[in-house]
């Protein structure tokens, strides 16, 4: 089966049950899930689909084997606990800047590398994610690649995802200055 059966509150609800927790706040509905928070003060990611439970949940046991805390001087969420059956992952709770969501990565190769045949789709990718923080000073977007390709680098991890939603900057970095941004090719979702 591809997806996790049944209504995802519901799955939250059942998971916090037995861990005597509940939801605090109402679910948001985002591309891969639902995301709430907990009475223990933790995210649940809760998952529709099996492949993308799967690979973000990969993601984090990775950062976690690795005692990642931070990266590029983003906070990343710790894997507190998941289950496989629900479809959820229990994640700590992190304030910005902080980076998240590896539902949409390649790993242990570059988005090149998956998607060989496809350079026009990988740069209308990155062109995207790019305009996504054209809201935001240009020093920005020079730190969301230093971020991806360390991400890359360290834990082979190459993240597609790249918007605000997903990389949130501080309010106090909002008035750094602005070195050229540099460019780089990037993959599809
Ligand atoms: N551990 C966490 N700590 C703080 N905020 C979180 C955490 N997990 C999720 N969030 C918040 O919930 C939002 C959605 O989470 P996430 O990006 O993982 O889900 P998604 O299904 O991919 O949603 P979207 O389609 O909006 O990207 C994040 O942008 C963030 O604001
Ligand atoms: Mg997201």
């Amino acid at each position: 089966m591809d997806s996790f059966s049944g209504d995802a509150t519901a799955r939250a609800r059942r998971y916090l049950r037995s861990r005597d927790a509940s939801i605090l706040l109402a679910p948001a509905r985002g591309l891969h899930g639902d995301v709430m928070q907990s009475t223990r003060s933790t995210f649940l990611k809760v998952f529709g689909r099996r492949e993308a439970f799967e690979l973000e949940w990969r993601v984090y046991r990775r950062l976690r084997s690795a005692g990642v805390l931070a990266v590029s001087g983003f906070a990343v969420p710790s894997l507190l606990d998941a289950d496989p059956t629900l479809g959820v992952l229990e994640l700590s709770r992190v304030q910005p800047p902080f980076v998240l969501d590896f539902a949409s990565v390649t790993i242990d190769q570059t988005p090149e590398q998956r998607w060989p045949d496809e350079p026009g789709r990988l740069q209308a990718s990155w062109a995207r994610a790019e305009e996504a923080f054209s809201a935001h000073p240009p020093a920005h977007w020079a730190r969301v690649v230093a971020l991806y390709e360390e991400f890359g680098r360290r834990f082979g991890v190459w993240m597609l995802d790249l918007h605000p939603g997903n990389i949130a900057f501080a309010d106090a970095d909002r008035s750094v200055p602005c070195p050229t941004p540099p460019r780089k090719s990037m993959g599809v979702r």
